[in-house]
């Protein structure tokens, strides 16, 4: 499991106002560049796409995670919402670089020159802290599956 510094954690929540105000740009953005890839765009319910609603439930999570970096276990139910759905399409660890590939730049795209290479490099790794998390929950619920 990643984890990440003093100093990675003050910068993240020191975005959260950023991601309070422009959490849905950006995650609109960040789809639009993942679902360049047809294979990963194909695993997503389109409709929750059009309707905004998807790209609402993943900056709400972006924010939340910002804002509890410093305490995880208040994301326990999130965390648990998020690895069922992912369990339920079929997320796998290898996708994971996708969704960072496409959320930072992103988060470039749409916050400009206040991305700074600091703010994107803590950004960088805060993602990959919540990553291992999501990865270790989702590799343990498909083995349950398997085993059951
Ligand atoms: C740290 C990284 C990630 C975070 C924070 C995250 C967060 C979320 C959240 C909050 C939801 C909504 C859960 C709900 O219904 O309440 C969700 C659903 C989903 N996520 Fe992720 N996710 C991450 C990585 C990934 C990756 C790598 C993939 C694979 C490409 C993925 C694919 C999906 C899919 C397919 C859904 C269902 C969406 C739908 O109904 O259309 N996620 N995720």
């Amino acid at each position: 499991m990643r984890t990440v510094s003093q100093q990675t954690i003050e910068i993240v929540k020191s975005t959260a106002p950023a991601l309070e105000k422009h959490g849905v740009a950006i995650t609109t953005r960040m789809y639009e560049r993942l679902f360049e890839n047809a294979e990963v765009k194909a695993m997503f319910d389109q409709a929750a796409q059009r309707s905004g609603e998807q790209p609402k439930r993943l900056a709400g999570a972006i924010l939340a995670y910002a804002k509890n970096i410093d305490k995880l276990q208040a994301l326990g139910p999130a965390v648990q919402r998020m690895v069922a759905r992912h369990v339920d399409t079929g997320v796998k660890a290898e996708h994971y670089p996708l969704v960072a590939e496409a959320l930072l730049p992103a988060i470039r795209d749409v916050l400009g020159d206040a991305a700074t290479d600091e703010v994107l490099g803590a950004w960088g790794e805060a993602y990959w802290m919540l990553a291992d998390i999501l990865i270790a929950a989702e590799a343990q619920a498909y083995a349950e599956n398997a085993a059951a």
